[in-house]
């Protein structure tokens, strides 16, 4: 079995485990690639061991810089200065939160032992990229996928669908997220719509797309899997229950825990988590993306960190999975035990203003079970992602009942 290879680098040559203070030569530092909503919780989950936390964005007071000990703004798609700040900082552990990342200079850290990069370099290289995940899984590990091929020009988007994908089907940038520049295209008139819209919304490598054949499931699933030291010593695999959820225009808007499947499903959906990870290797959790169409699963992504539809386990799980996340990257025993059904709304920004204001909180956190996450981003835009109720219940319906009631009544307005 596969302990991560140590590479760390370990000033003050602590045991494995061994935590320290922060801000004094015992500390143990880890710096967040990405400080949104969920790298804020990380830093906090880490801030609670008493780590000494570090949050880079490319924009001055996102959510994790505003909890973090330090903070920095740095275009972290710039090699050069990304390697030059995790130079200077020399943190113990890199943990990226976003995709967008100069990949070859987090390989150049890990292979030089300046940091260990969580969960590997590698993982961050082939995740950020919907070609070589895909690749990966479906034509090395043999995963069941939806059909699917890559695509340079409108011509060769047409012959991919002539050639078998064919209706309906969806176009994406080989590099986007929140589904960024993704289309379903019904018939051929849509093509070429689909195609300047994935090369508006792609992040490099512009003129690349990934089409892939519509999935009909019934359901689709975030497999929260953890992959932390074990009481063997060596690194294990470990499941949440299955986080079910809703997307609106690829972004997710309502999800909930646990999402019901059946024993086939879930051994399959589990077994598809357990190969991607195992093969991405290192230790922290991962958010494996499944369609689910009664006991078939098809894998769909994976993202080697936190995942947003797991919000929800801030109120329906012992650990959420930024705590999870932390023990699991600083060599800690996992529980992922779920405490309760829980479910998550998100609220969204509604107006494009700097330093909003959320009117109704009080009469939101009055619907029972229910809490709030205001991420604190500066500035706010219609579809941004400003906070997210969590609330518990006796069953995922009442609890999904309670968030979406919750959330209505918060209203964001220009300050
Ligand atoms: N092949 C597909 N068939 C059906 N629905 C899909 C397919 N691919 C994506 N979707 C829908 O779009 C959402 C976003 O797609 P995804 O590939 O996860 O993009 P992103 O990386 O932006 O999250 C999915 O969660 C799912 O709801
Ligand atoms: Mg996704």
């Amino acid at each position: 079995m596969n302990a991560t290879p140590d590479r760390t680098n370990r000033p003050t040559r602590l045991p494995a485990a061994a935590l320290g203070t922060p801000l004094t030569p015992s500390a143990v530092r880890v710096m967040l690639l990405g400080a949104g909503e969920l790298g804020k919780e990380v830093v906090i989950a880490l801030q609670r061991l008493g780590v000494e936390t570090i949050a880079v964005d490319r924009y001055a007071n996102a959510p994790g810089m505003q909890t973090a000990h330090r903070a920095h703004v740095v275009t972290m798609t710039d090699g050069p200065a990304l390697r030059a700040l995790i130079e200077k900082e020399r943190p113990r552990l890199v943990v990226p939160e976003i995709e967008a990342i100069a990949t070859e200079i987090l390989q150049e850290i890990e292979d030089e032992g300046i940091s260990e990069v969580i969960p590997t370099a590698r993982a961050t290289r082939l995740t950020m990229n919907r070609e070589s995940i895909r690749r990966l899984a479906s034509e090395e590990l043999g995963l069941p996928t939806s059909p699917y091929a890559f695509a340079a020009s409108l011509e060769e988007v047409r012959a991919a669908i002539d050639g078998g994908i064919g209706y309906p089907c969806l176009v994406k940038p080989t590099m986007s997220s929140s589904g960024k520049g993704q289309s379903v295209l019904r018939g051929p008139e849509d093509i070429a719509r689909a195609w300047d819209y994935a090369i508006e919304g792609g992040r490099v490598n512009k003129n690349r797309v990934i089409v892939e054949g519509f999935v009909d499931f019934d359901y689709e699933i975030t497999l929260l899997t953890v992959r932390a030291l074990g009481a063997s010593g060596e690194v294990e695999t470990f499941f949440c229950e299955p986080v079910g959820h809703v997307q609106i225009n690829g972004d997710y808007v309502e999800s909930w825990q646990p999402q019901k499947m059946s024993e086939a499903a879930l051994a399959k959906a589990r077994s598809i988590a357990r190969a991607i990870t195992g093969n991405l290797g290192g230790r922290g959790i991962f958010g494996v993306e499944l369609f689910v169409k009664g006991d078939r699963v098809w894998f769909s992504e994976v993202s080697p960190r936190p995942h947003d539809t797991g919000l929800v386990t801030l109120a329906s799980q012992r650990l959420s999975e930024f705590e999870l996340h932390a023990r699991a990257i600083l060599g800690l025993p996992v529980d992922v035990s779920l405490r309760v059904p829980g479910a998550s709304a998100v609220i969204y920004g509604g107006v494009a203003a700097k330093g909003i204001v959320f009117e109704g909180v009080a009469e939101a956190l009055a619907v029972p079970g229910t809490d709030l996450r205001l991420f604190g981003k500066p500035e706010s835009f219609v579809k941004r992602r400003m906070g997210v109720v969590v609330s518990t219940g006796a069953n995922v319906e009442e609890a999904r009942e309670l968030a979406k009631r919750a959330a209505r009544r918060i209203t964001p307005k220009a300050g």
